[in-house]
């Protein structure tokens, strides 16, 4: 018997939704493998925030540090600001716990219809690996002149040698483990600064991984090409906001954006790393019970592959796509009329519980 500590932050809106799906679905295959799971669950939410005026209390990140993983729903609600609701839990977790990767992988599952007319099941097949630190998102900039003709916003973008090396070389590791293929997105033809350094860098490890083919591709073209043809991409690394935006927009390529998952990976294991669907609390439809709970159970099993689970971890993955591909069991994201109880129980039951 494994036993494990996992801290869920089930958040806001659909993230309430979600996350007990992604716990009833652990706790099976758990059952199955012999993993136990004790689960530490924290009310860390804009409600807090509205209550207590603080999205979580000031030891928050000490609460979390010895857990073997977090477990995130979403957090955002429209009656708090997000750079309160993200800047007070979200993007401090990613910082002090080093969760320097950001894991976005998506399939084309069999039974699914895409949007996109090349996107074939069994052929799409690829990971968005987002710097999850430093780049566009810094504390760096602020708002002038506020009120005045020449009010301003400025923001500085922060990139360093060691944060764009260590996420080279984790995308190159993982192209080398799948079909040998790294496309780095990057816009050094308008960017002075950043961006040609981050190319310089990609360019310097790439040395290192003789076996992948690389090349980088400019993020507004790639864009175009993600959607165009899916099939071709394998790994895709890009700075934290080309990640963002590239891993909604492959959700999308793949179906829909409720079926992506993410972790957000410390490599090194000296921190706990984080696990939540890439979509937000979608307060259009939250407390509705219709919410897509594929990207969370899809997070679970990529917690589950971290924590060395790998057979349980491809068992989840087996049972949603046995759902997609066997069954109409689907939510009306996906076109269908399933609630999520109705979705997870579809899940649970290939998971023989
Ligand atoms: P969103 O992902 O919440 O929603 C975008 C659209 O997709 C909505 O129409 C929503 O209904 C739909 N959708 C998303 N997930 C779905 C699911 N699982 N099933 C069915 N439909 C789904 O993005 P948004 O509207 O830009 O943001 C809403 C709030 O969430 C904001 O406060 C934002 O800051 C926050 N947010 C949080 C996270 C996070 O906590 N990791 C991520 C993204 C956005
Ligand atoms: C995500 C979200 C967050 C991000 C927001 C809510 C800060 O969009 O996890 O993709 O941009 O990282
Ligand atoms: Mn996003």
């Amino acid at each position: 018997m494994v036993a494990h500590r996992i801290a869920l932050i089930p958040g806001d809106g659909i993230g309430q939704e979600v996350t007990p799906a992604a716990v009833e679905v652990l706790d099976a295959v758990g059952r199955r493998h012999g993993i136990t799971f004790d689960h530490d669950e924290f009310d860390w939410s804009c409600a807090r925030y509205r209550e207590l005026g603080a999205m979580m209390p000031e030891d928050g990140l000490d609460r979390l540090r010895h857990h073997d993983a977090i477990l995130l729903g979403a957090v955002g609600h429209p009656a708090v600001p997000d750079h309160i609701s993200l800047w007070g839990l979200l993007i401090p977790i990613r910082r002090s716990f080093r969760q320097y990767v950001n894991l976005r992988p998506i399939k084309v599952f069999e039974g699914l219809e895409s949007p996109v007319r090349r996107a074939v099941a069994g052929e799409v097949d690829l990971v968005v690996v987002r710097e999850n630190v430093e780049g566009e998102y810094s504390e760096i900039g602020g708002r002038f002149n506020r009120g005045f003709a020449e009010e301003m916003a400025v923001q500085e973008a922060v990139f360093t040698r060691a944060g764009i090396t260590r996420v080279a070389d984790y995308a190159f590791s993982l192209a080398r483990r799948r079909r040998g293929e790294l496309t780095s997105a990057t816009k050094s033809n308008g960017i002075v600064h950043t961006l040609p350094f981050w190319d310089e860098v990609v360019a310097e490890r790439a040395e290192a991984y003789p076996d992948v083919s690389w090349r980088a591709e400019h993020i507004d073209a790639l864009c175009a090409k993600v959607v165009l043809d899916p099939a071709r991409f394998d790994v895709i690394v890009g700075s934290n906001l080309f990640g963002d935006i590239l891993s909604d927009l492959t959700a999308a390529v793949a179906g829909g954006i409720g079926i992506a998952p993410s972790a957000n990976i410390n490599p090194e294991r000296e921190f706990p790393s984080m696990f939540e669907p890439v979509h937000g609390s979608a307060p259009d439809i939250a407390g509705r019970g219709i919410a897509n709970p594929l990207g969370a159970i899809w997070s679970a099993a990529m917690l589950l592959e971290h924590l060395g689970h790998a057979e349980a971890a491809a068992e989840v993955e087996q049972a949603i796509a046995a759902v997609l591909a066997g069954t109409g069991v689907r939510t009306p994201d996906l076109g269908g009329t399933a609630t999520t109880r109705e979705f997870t129980g579809a899940v649970l039951e290939f998971l023989g519980s």
